[in-house]
């Protein structure tokens, strides 16, 4: 969603804030631009689309702040108030021209401030929600911005993470969050303001994040940090683990595919040293209750919105399985507005790859306001429901930028699959079972790669129905999860209308579309219940749906019966999502490739979504 990025110190502000906002590109966003100050006045370059038009335009600039400042702020936004067009886009100004803002969130109370503003002779010009808090921070000013921003933030209802400057004082940013992320990077000489660690990242590894509430101001002296009431606050300096080669795609023509090959390393990653197989167990240090705190668990329910939902599904899977305890998925979203029964006994964990979706986190709240023990699995360090939640699993997949999520699913699964052999050895497992699984987890990166050795095979299949208007992708067990995966990656890349079923239920309704030019996505690897997946398979071939089957290797019995067959290698019905899910992937990247689509950057999506 919308993307931050703020300069100060001595190098040229404009192309720092356009390289920046260009990292921020895969959040997914439809206008961008960005402000500077210099000699006494802000100057602003705006447009509706893409990052390399705004660069174009600030190239050729006569602008003197776009020219020489080393002061300045960029915003990438997507459209929530109001169509992607320049008015509209940020920065925003007030009505003299003396202030600029960049703000991500929902101002909710917008329409009541706007109304006191205009009693006041103040006409906001855009639609948006976001240019009332400009405006009022203006009025608030009495000649210390910071106090202004204060003032202007105590009348705000809603979420914001915002970065403020004016020309009044050109030697100071303001920046300020509640709910919506906000991280400084301390470089030497220089500091830098984002949303996100990825515009950062080339200039330091030094991050403070801001904290609900908190503002920092940021002068040529460094940096200072208080709450509303204008207290010091301190907050800790974290070091950037990520590489920052790791957010370019180098030699591959996506992030999505850079990505997809990416996931044997990634896996690797997110289970070193997490395997324990003497005891035959996992070993999850940011799950820090003991086995005895663990046997107490009496039920697990796991909330995530999209393709972090799905990985939670195949925990919930595995978890009832091994552990036999009550294990359940909900949609994040739903959870906090259909007051859940919770008891003490309840672990509830938050999924989520970028720890900031807004709705995860509100379930996160709503689950330790309930007083449930809350762990988070997620990939960003440092994010708020990583921060929020105390306890939990780090994927360590390093950035993951492609807007479809991939290396983040087969982590997540990798770590739902641990977090269910630890708990399962503290009940029923016995350690030979726990070993076992333990040496399957182990082996999930090479089965991964024997997938990635398909890709021709997967791309040609991908060719054929490259054309096709609807897709249903079908599987029974650990592998409907991953049928609803599948179709997700497919539609959200390739616009391709595509659905994901369990396999009995096509059936009830779905199979009433099918048709000559609508595959089916078959899964008959073996898992429980194949049998029957067959059988529905087969009943969409006899009405004349083209069905790929995704096939266990050696199982040439079925691969006999379809024209399309995606071989993946065998293994337990537990392990079967991770080499699955990654055939599924090649083949919606293929089917979007060469469809000619986006396919970092689909149409609508955003890859961090902060509001409900
Ligand atoms: C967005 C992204 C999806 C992601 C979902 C949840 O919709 O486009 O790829 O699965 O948010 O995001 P999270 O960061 O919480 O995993």
């Amino acid at each position: 969603m919308c993307g931050i990025v703020g300069y100060f110190g001595k190098r040229k502000a404009s192309d720092i804030l356009v390289d920046g906002l260009r990292r921020l590109e895969y959040r997914g966003y439809d206008s961008a631009g960005i402000a500077c100050v210099y000699d006494g006045s802000i100057d602003v370059v705006k447009n509706p689309g893409k990052i390399r038009a705004l660069r174009e335009r600030v190239q050729q600039s006569p602008l003197k702040s776009i020219k020489n400042a080393t002061v300045g702020i960029g915003h990438t936004r997507w459209a929530t108030h109001g169509q992607p067009n320049e008015v509209n886009a940020h920065p925003h100004q007030d009505v003299s021209g003396h202030f600029a803002m960049v703000h991500n969130g929902i101002i909710e109370n917008y329409k009541a401030i706007r109304s006191g503003l205009a009693k006041h002779g103040i006409e906001c010009v855009s639609e948006t929600d976001s240019e009332v808090l400009v405006q009022l921070i203006a009025f608030c000013y009495k000649g210390n911005l910071e106090e202004a921003v204060s003032e202007a933030l105590k009348q705000v209802k809603g979420t914001y993470g915002i970065v403020v400057m004016s020309d009044h004082e050109p030697d100071k940013l303001v920046a300020a969050r509640c709910g919506s992320p906000i991280v400084l990077g301390l470089g030497r000489n220089e500091t830098l303001v984002a949303s996100d660690a990825s515009a950062i990242m080339p200039h330091t590894r030094d991050a403070v994040y801001l904290e609900d509430f908190d503002m920092a101001v940021i002068t040529a002296d460094g940096m200072e940090m208080f709450d509303l009431q204008r207290a010091p606050v301190n907050r800790e300096v974290m070091a950037m683990d990520w590489d920052a080669g790791a957010a370019e795609k180098g030699e591959y023509a996506h992030f999505m595919l850079k990505e997809i090959y990416e996931q044997p390393s990634a896996i690797r990653n997110a289970i070193r040293g997490r395997l324990d197989f003497e005891m035959g167990t996992a070993v999850l240090s940011g799950l820090d209750f003991s086995p005895r705190d663990a046997a107490m668990i009496n039920r697990v329910l796991v909330v995530g919105c999209g393709t972090s939902m799905h990985a939670g599904m195949v925990g919930e899977y595995a978890i009832e399985e091994m552990a036999g305890i009550l294990a359940e998925v909900e949609q994040a979203a739903e959870f906090r507005y259909r007051n859940p029964i919770i008891t003490p006994s309840d672990l509830v964990v938050a999924i989520s790859q970028s720890g900031e979706t807004a709705d995860t986190l509100a379930a996160v709240r709503e689950a330790k306001n309930k007083g449930a023990v809350v762990a988070g699995i997620c990939n960003v360090v440092g994010s708020t429901i990583a921060r929020e939640t105390g306890r939990g699993v780090y994927l360590h997949a390093g950035p993951e930028i492609g807007v479809a999520s991939t290396k983040a699913f087969t982590c997540q699964v990798s770590v739902m699959l641990m977090m269910a052999l630890k708990i399962a050895r503290t009940r029923r497992m016995p350690l030979n079972d726990g070993e076992v699984l333990g040496r399957w987890i182990e082996r999930m990166p090479e089965l991964v790669e024997k997938v990635l050795e398909q890709n021709d095979a997967i791309k040609a299949v991908a060719q054929k129905y490259a054309k096709c208007d609807n897709a249903f992708f079908i599987g029974r067990g650990y592998l409907f999860p991953v049928a609803l995966e599948g179709a997700l990656k497919l539609k959200e890349i390739s616009y391709i209308h595509a659905e994901g079923y369990h396999a009995a239920e096509l059936k009830h309704g779905p199979i009433a579309l099918l048709q000559k030019n609508t595959p089916v996505i078959a899964l008959l690897n073996d898992v429980p219940g194949k049998d029957k997946t067959l059988g529905n398979a087969e009943e969409c071939k006899a009405r004349n749906a083209p069905v790929i089957a995704v096939v266990s290797e050696g199982d040439e019995k079925i691969a006999d019966e379809f024209s399309d067959v995606i071989v993946v290698p065998d293994c337990p019905p537990c392990i079967t999502p991770v080499p699955t899910a990654v055939a599924l992937q090649l083949l919606a990247y293929h089917i979007a490739a060469a469809r000619g689509c986006e396919i970092d950057q689909p149409r609508n999506l955003a890859k961090s979504v902060t509001v409900e």
